[in-house]
């Protein structure tokens, strides 16, 4: 009885995200610090504004049935370690006209606001064939919600699907934020949102071509848009993209080719880069590829990849497979 209850826990830590102390392992289940499964896919990453811990928002347990779904979030001080804050939005906070729900609520995302102090999440509203195509806004005091829906709308009157934000932080100075979106899945477009975050102020910059798990980040002056086709939740080839200047005003994206060399993005999609400090170079960054692992048609099973990207020169990127990798070594 006891050899069993050794194995249980042994399991139950073997099967965690901080297998080896620090490690983050490409494919496996992760749990959270009470030893649940972590639920929050198509990740966004706040960086706390007072004491830059890690809060991760992501779409609830993918079953079946939306009426279960909302936006989880769990808060970690080490990026290892993740706390289960709860769903922090509920699908039965959404009221729009149009379609009863319940909406796919999907790829949520949260900035901080300086000048409201108010914690503002965009996510993808839909209805649940994906026709509706809305983004919807909530707000919250405080970075563990519960957050208030504040409404759902077309952004620049555009249907909206896949979608991210990018807080354009250069050394700690909040350039902008922007909504990057797939328009009606027919090209990619950017808009900066307006000073309270709660609407967008026009497109400034588009890829003509439709692409989905946006991902911009910001490098050595260029801005870089990971992306990927549109498979559904089946894998495809990513793509990468820089743009032609140091400005996202009438920026030119330049392609990249993909920088995992895998046709599959190894059996993952783009979701969010996170720029994170160097331990072995202090003061620079290294860049995190955030992907989801859908394992469609098995949705309950979804599962992360996040992996580094290697730099040779600002155009010659790789993001190498690593079964495992350790935060220290970068
Ligand atoms: C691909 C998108 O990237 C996902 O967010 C999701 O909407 C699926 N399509 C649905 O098929």
């Amino acid at each position: 009885m006891q050899s069993l209850l050794l194995l249980i826990v042994l399991l139950r830590v073997s099967n965690s995200l901080n297998l080896n102390g620090n490690e983050i392992i490409s494919g496996t289940v992760w749990n959270d610090t009470d030893g649940n499964r972590i639920e929050a896919h198509a990740t966004g990453i706040l960086i706390d504004p007072e004491d830059q811990s890690y809060w991760w928002y992501g779409e609830s347990k993918k079953t079946s049935n939306l009426s279960d779904h909302g936006v989880n979030c769990y808060h970690s001080k080490d990026f290892i370690h993740w706390t289960n804050q709860g769903q922090v939005l509920q699908q039965s906070q959404v009221s729009i006209p149009g379609p009863a729900g319940p909406y796919v609520l999907a790829r949520p995302k949260v900035v901080f606001n300086l000048k409201t102090s108010l914690f503002v999440m965009w996510f993808h509203l839909d209805s649940s064939n994906y026709g509706y195509r809305y983004v919807g806004v909530a707000t919250s005091q405080h970075p563990q919600g519960p957050f208030q829906f504040i409404h759902g709308f077309q952004p620049d009157g555009i249907p909206s699907l896949d979608m991210n934000l990018f807080e354009d932080n250069q050394n700690g100075t909040v350039k902008g934020v922007y909504l990057i979106r797939s328009c009606n899945n027919q090209y990619v477009g950017i808009s900066q949102l307006n000073d309270d975050y709660l609407n967008t102020t026009g497109i400034i910059s588009r890829i003509s071509e439709p692409r989905e798990g946006h991902a911009v980040f910001f490098r050595n002056n260029r801005y870089y848009m990971m992306t990927s086709h549109l498979t559904g939740w089946a894998p495809n080839a990513a793509e990468l993209f820089i743009s032609n200047s140091n400005s996202l005003i009438d920026a030119q994206w330049i392609s990249l080719g993909n920088p995992t060399h895998s046709s599959t993005t190894f059996n993952s999609q783009s979701t969010f880069v996170l720029p994170f400090p160097s331990r072995k170079n202090p003061g620079e960054l290294f860049y995190i590829y955030m992907g989801d692992r859908w394992n469609a048609p098995d949705l309950l099973d979804a599962s992360y990849i996040w992996l580094p990207y290697q730099f040779y020169s600002d155009t010659n990127v790789t993001l190498p497979w690593l079964d495992k990798w350790s935060l220290d070594d970068y």
